[in-house]
């Protein structure tokens, strides 16, 4: 895995939404995965800008969600459904057909996990996939001690997690679970693209350029795929 510096958000951003755009130009009915969280924002956003100009075509494409908080649907702000509809899908004015993603608010995650599976069976794998880092280095909801062998599944997410979520919503929120892509799928993907950003993923970021891969740290696994890159701010690069 290649590690890239960027000076500032923006322009990590727009590096790494090249990398999203070169993929569908390449190839217009690609299957894209692009996580939710705070850090791909801009990427959506240079995604929409990028559209809007011409420079790319997104009608074609097939998109897939990478997790989802158990519970949660589109109408909880924060759930990575609200997120991922209010940043980028509903500016793209994507066909439903082009879209899979988990349904947070499943009475049955188990058939979820299952839909979302056969749905990969069809289209994958993935073409593109971008990432971010989480504070205990999970990727997705892959949290450290994650199977290799994990298609998509049901998580308890880690205490960290759970800690961190609070930023993501306006209310008080008891997240224990999460729907998460397994490692096996996303290491399958034809082209990793893992981002941080910020201060406060320095220590992580620098964990994972410095420690061997293993599943104690998933963030560190992007390393042992064919085709990975990190892409850094200078700031989330600083204890490199
Ligand atoms: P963030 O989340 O982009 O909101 O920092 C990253 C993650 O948990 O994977």
């Amino acid at each position: 895995m290649k590690t890239h510096i960027f000076p500032d958000y923006p322009q990590l951003c727009q590096r790494v939404a090249k990398n999203v755009i070169d993929c569908v130009n390449a190839k217009p009915h690609a299957l894209i995965c692009i996580a939710g969280g705070d850090t791909p924002l801009g990427v959506f956003a240079a995604l929409v800008e990028a559209q809007k100009q011409g420079r790319v075509d997104f009608s074609r494409t097939q998109f897939l969600g990478l997790d989802e908080w158990l519970g949660l649907g589109k109408d909880d702000k924060g759930s990575c459904r609200e997120m991922v509809w209010q940043h980028f899908f509903d500016k793209l004015t994507l066909r439903g057909e082009q879209i899979c993603f988990f349904d947070g608010l499943t009475a049955n995650p188990q058939a979820e996990c299952q839909r979302v599976d056969r749905y990969i069976e069809q289209h994958g794998p993935i073409d593109c996939i971008v990432l971010g880092i989480g504070m205990n280095g999970h990727i997705g909801f892959n949290e450290p001690g994650a199977s290799l062998d994990n298609t998509c599944h049901v998580v308890d997410l880690d205490s960290v997690t759970q800690a961190v979520s609070v930023k993501y919503f306006d209310t008080p929120r008891e997240v224990k679970q999460g729907i998460s892509l397994g490692l096996k799928t996303i290491l399958a993907a034809k082209n990793i693209v893992v981002m941080a950003s910020g201060e406060n993923k320095a220590a992580i970021v620098a964990q994972t350029v410095n420690h061997p891969a293993s599943t104690d740290i998933p963030s560190t696994l992007m390393k042992t795929a064919q085709q990975a890159n990190l892409y850094l701010d200078e700031v989330a690069a600083s204890a490199l």
